[in-house]
């Protein structure tokens, strides 16, 4: 038997992503410890390992094979656009991808204005504002603390993640259009999927069983 490969996106994600495997009798002792500079965990029983990567590399790992079966946001998932199968919405990991921006923005979007629109996801902000709005934009791609966009006039909005809506409340900033709901997905490589279907399927209906 081969192993199969999990690709995980670290952080929160992970975390829960562990959890729910552990309550389908699926463990890997190995990660539980915090101080390890490990990269992947092993499994031998079960002949499963588990690597731990940045979200936006996991579809990349999933796509060509490296990892057999991967979990992550769907909003790595849209931005990446992989050639995956998408099986699950495990339905944690919730929030939402907005337009974001101070109150008087909200003009700007109305009008179908020349914007400038900073985002950690420039593929989802293209196809938002040019395919579903027809407005032209001129995006700017930023790695983090997005929010600084229309604060430090880099911007006149963002597109970003939305999750408790604290960050936007603390920064004077507004949800002002709504993109899509987001949750933590399980994605798997398309050849597994026939080559490993038995034992990968008994993997997802373990985890849909599981779900809260
Ligand atoms: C995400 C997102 C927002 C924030 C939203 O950032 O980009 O900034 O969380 O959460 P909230 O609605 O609960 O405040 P993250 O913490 O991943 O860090 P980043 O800004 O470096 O991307």
């Amino acid at each position: 038997m081969r192993y199969l490969t999990f690709a995980l996106g670290k952080g929160r994600l992970a975390n829960s992503a562990m959890e729910l495997l552990a309550k389908c009798g699926i463990e890997c002792e190995e990660m539980k410890d915090k101080n390890t500079r490990k990269l992947i965990f092993v499994n031998e029983e079960l002949k499963l390992k588990f690597f731990l990567a940045k979200g936006p590399d996991v579809p990349t790992y999933v796509e060509y094979g490296a990892a057999d079966i991967g979990i992550v946001g769907a909003d790595t998932i849209m931005e990446e656009n992989r050639r995956v199968y998408e099986v699950l919405d495990l339905g944690f990991g919730k929030c939402r991808m907005c337009v974001c921006g101070p109150h008087d923005a909200a003009k700007l979007l109305d009008h179908h204005e020349m914007i400038r629109v900073a985002s950690k996801y420039p593929n989802i902000a293209k196809d938002y504002f040019y395919n579903k709005k027809h407005q032209t934009v001129d995006i700017i791609k930023l790695n983090g603390s997005v929010e600084l966009g229309p604060i430090v006039n880099l911007s006149d909005v963002i597109v970003d993640i939305v999750e408790t809506g604290s960050t936007l409340r603390e920064n004077g900033l507004e949800v002002l259009e709504e993109i899509c709901p987001l949750s933590a997905r399980v994605i798997v490589n398309q050849v597994s999927m026939q080559m490993e279907s038995e034992r990968i399927k008994k993997i997802i209906n373990a985890m849909k069983e599981n779900l809260e």
